[in-house]
């Protein structure tokens, strides 16, 4: 099978590339590791940046999101005993963020490219990807049993940190700069009401906590927690104790049924350059967000934004000036984004080894962002992301 681009990966930053591209009348290919309901089902952040939102919309992707996501105009942090807010469209020229799941993301970007995109399959198995420096890449998988290959004139990566794309950059030519953070996340899903209307963010004296919703009745909830923790080695009565506790609020959560518990990894990175040759990587391929400020996925939809936009000039033009520059392009952002998820991560959780002095620290810039007009609107710049 020959086709223009070949995309391995298809989780949103995959889905969203094809549509993008099929809107522009270019050919491409998904190729997808797991089932249809695996990828339908994976848990991951639900907060879109404005421009998220609008690209989903650009690309017919917002009868949905529009129906059904949850607008909000704010977050509130919580330390020392006391809550702040902060009010995005103030602060930001009017900007705001979309509560809607990933999940969701994912299902109808899947049912837009089944009804009229082009070939995306499931458990299709990538072992290789090979000729990204010269003119005519290959990769090659396994699907129904059979080994196949699919030619392309792009092959763009999408599929992940731990993902066969990144093995196809030559040792040496491209550099991973990477953080990991001494801790990770409890999540859960739970059938229960929110009673907060906005995202609360809590420093705490026993670390971490977060509370987010999916839907008027589903709230999702995270804990700080060390690395290596057994989610099973937390009832739903000790998180939601732990929640209440560090949330630190005069009225409890309202408990639901926990229908989903699990323990996420924390980590920065970013690998550099995003290209090599024909190879683009694209979303968790090319970089790692510690979740809180929730930046992975709007920043794997900037990625696959930016690099339609380079194919698109690429064929309408011959120019392959956009994509050269597709990889400064894209770090611009992407250590932006870094930059403020480790701000947010490093002044909200409990490092293990930190000192009552690194406390004070926290608990000043803390207080500085509940202070300062201008401290705020760094956070809600960020938080709602920069125009594309
Ligand atoms: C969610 C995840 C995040 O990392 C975050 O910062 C906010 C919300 C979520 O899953 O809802």
């Amino acid at each position: 099978m020959h086709t223009t681009v070949g995309i391995i990966g298809g989780g949103p930053s995959g889905l969203l590339l094809a549509r993008l591209l099929h809107r522009a009348g270019i050919a491409s290919v998904v190729l997808e590791r797991r089932d249809r309901a695996y990828v339908e089902q994976r848990q991951r952040a639900g907060i879109l940046e404005q421009s998220t939102v609008d690209v989903l919309r650009a690309c017919g992707a917002g009868k949905r999101l529009d129906a059904e996501g949850l607008v909000h105009d704010g977050v509130e942090l919580r330390f020392a005993g006391r809550g702040h807010r902060i009010d995005f469209p103030a602060l930001t020229g009017g900007r705001r963020v979309t509560v809607y799941a990933q999940t969701e993301v994912v299902k109808d970007l899947i049912a837009l490219q089944r009804m009229e995109g082009d070939p995306l399959l499931f458990e299709a198995e990538v072992h290789s990807v090979e000729g990204v420096d010269d003119d005519r890449p290959v990769i090659r998988y396994t699907h129904e049993g059979q080994e196949r290959t699919l030619t392309c004139d792009y092959v763009v990566g999408c599929d992940g940190f731990h993902g066969v794309a990144r093995t196809a950059v030559p040792a040496g030519a491209a550099t991973t700069y990477e953080r990991a953070h001494p801790y990770a996340w409890l999540g859960i899903l739970a059938e229960a009401a929110p009673n907060y209307d906005e995202l609360i963010y809590a420093h705490s004296d026993r670390g971490f906590a977060l509370a987010s919703m999916r839907s008027p009745e589903v709230s999702r909830l995270y804990l700080q927690v060390p690395n290596g923790t057994d989610p099973a080695a937390w009832s739903d009565e000790r998180v939601w104790d732990e929640l209440d506790h560090r949330l630190g609020r005069a009225i409890p959560l309202v408990r639901g049924p926990v229908t989903q518990k699990s323990v996420l990894p924390m980590r920065s990175s970013v690998t550099e350059p995003m290209r090599f040759g024909r190879l683009f990587l694209a979303g968790d391929a090319a970089h790692i967000v510690p979740p809180t400020g929730a930046k992975g996925l709007n920043l794997a939809a900037a990625d696959v934004v930016v690099l339609a936009r380079a194919l698109a000039h690429r064929y309408a033009t011959g120019s392959g000036e956009l994509l050269d520059a597709y990889s400064d392009t894209c770090l611009r952002r992407v250590w932006r984004a870094e930059h403020f998820s480790y701000f947010m991560t490093t002044t909200l959780h409990t490092d293990p080894a930190q000192s009552p002095f690194e406390t004070r620290l926290q608990l000043s810039q803390l207080e500085r962002l509940a202070t300062s007009p201008h401290a705020e609107a760094e956070l809600a710049e960020n938080y709602c992301g920069l125009p594309l």
